[in-house]
């Protein structure tokens, strides 16, 4: 039976994980979880948020189901969702941001791929405090890093049929950085002549994706435009609650929903489990398991369609209601 790292978060994690789990139960595939907890109340009782089990699990099973993990603000310890992307190398962050049956949103013709990269920029955390009233975080881009992220556009733009990849930058104004990051990804565009190639600042990309998204196909960004870009890109969508991701890397795959532990609807049953069960599906398509895949997604359609959804969506379904209706529907 296929071995899989599991880590249910915190927050809301585990009500979303119990739901998934009982899904992907139902549909008949039998996946062995190997269950790895993270976050604050492991940094208490074991003295670090991420020890090295988890990292030996994902080790070992390759691919990884996450629930989103709590960060403390301002101080505490570093993101642990941040260190897993570092220490697995996962350089390559996928959101796949398209219109849900029945999810009603201001557009109905989105269909974006995010490509962020997730090892550099100002997410290097150089930061240093200068003096009382001024700090320093230093913002790193290489070419190594631009142009395996590119090379990741491309090749994911062509395996899944796609027609343009758009490059987004500020290098208007950061000249030498995201200079080199445009020169990097011109450089692999170079070698895709049938995938169409365009550049836009983040400042005009904004603007664009809330007027006009259905123009966009497939867009690569450095780590920081590609974190806000992904959020906004959630929200035409229908918001965090269907939005899915996924951090890849050459040798781990952790597959995770954009969304954080929403700490404000943690414990009540109310949260919605999509984004997490859209990233299993991803999941499950990338271990080769398609037809539980599909299957699954026909029955959460199905479930979107219907009138059964949690709150964010309209509706006034608990999470285990919407579970159950899904459940139903497989
Ligand atoms: P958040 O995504 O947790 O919540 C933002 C808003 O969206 C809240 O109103 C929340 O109730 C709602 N929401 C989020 N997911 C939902 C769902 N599945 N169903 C229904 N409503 C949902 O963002 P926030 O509040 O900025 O972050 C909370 C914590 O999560 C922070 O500690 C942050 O660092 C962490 N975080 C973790 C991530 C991860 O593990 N990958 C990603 C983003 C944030």
């Amino acid at each position: 039976m296929r071995q899989i790292t599991l880590i249910p978060g915190d927050g809301i994690g585990p009500e979303i994980t119990d739901a998934v789990i009982k899904i992907i139960g139902s549909s008949g595939l039998e996946i062995d979880w190997d269950i790895q907890t993270a976050g604050s109340d492991v940094a208490q009782i074991e003295g670090e948020p991420l020890p090295s089990r988890v990292i030996n699990s994902i080790k070992k099973n390759k691919i990884v189901l996450k629930a989103p993990v709590t960060t403390p603000i301002g101080k505490g310890f570093r993101s642990v969702n941040v260190a897993l992307r570092k220490k697995l190398d996962l350089y390559a962050n996928l959101r796949p941001c398209k219109n849900l049956p029945n999810i009603k949103t201001r557009f109905d013709n989105v269909d974006i791929i995010v490509v962020r990269e997730n090892t550099e920029d100002l997410y290097a955390g150089i930061e240093r405090q200068i003096d009382e009233n001024t700090a320093e975080s230093i913002k790193i881009i290489t070419r190594g890093a631009s142009e395996r992220i590119a090379q990741f556009a491309f090749d994911y733009a062509v395996n899944s049929g796609r027609k343009e990849v758009c490059a987004v930058s500020k290098a208007n104004i950061c000249k030498l950085s995201d200079g080199l990051f445009l020169e990097s990804v011109r450089t692999i565009a170079q070698k895709f002549p049938d995938i169409k190639y365009r550049e836009i600042l983040i400042d005009n990309l904004c603007m664009q994706l809330v007027q006009k998204p259905e123009q966009f196909d497939v867009l690569v960004l450095p780590n920081l435009y590609g974190d806000i870009v992904s959020d906004l890109c959630a929200g035409l969508i229908g918001g965090l609650g269907v939005a899915q991701g996924a951090n890849i890397g050459k040798d781990y795959a952790v597959f995770e929903p954009v969304h954080g532990s929403a700490p404000d609807i943690a414990g009540q049953d109310k949260a919605n489990p999509t984004a997490l069960l859209l990233s299993a599906i991803e999941m499950l398509k990338y271990i080769g398991e398609d037809t539980y895949a599909e299957k699954i997604e026909k029955a959460l359609l199905k479930t979107l369609s219907g009138k059964v959804l949690t709150a964010d969506l309209g509706g006034n379904a608990k999470c285990s209601e919407f579970r159950e209706e899904i459940i139903k529907n497989l």
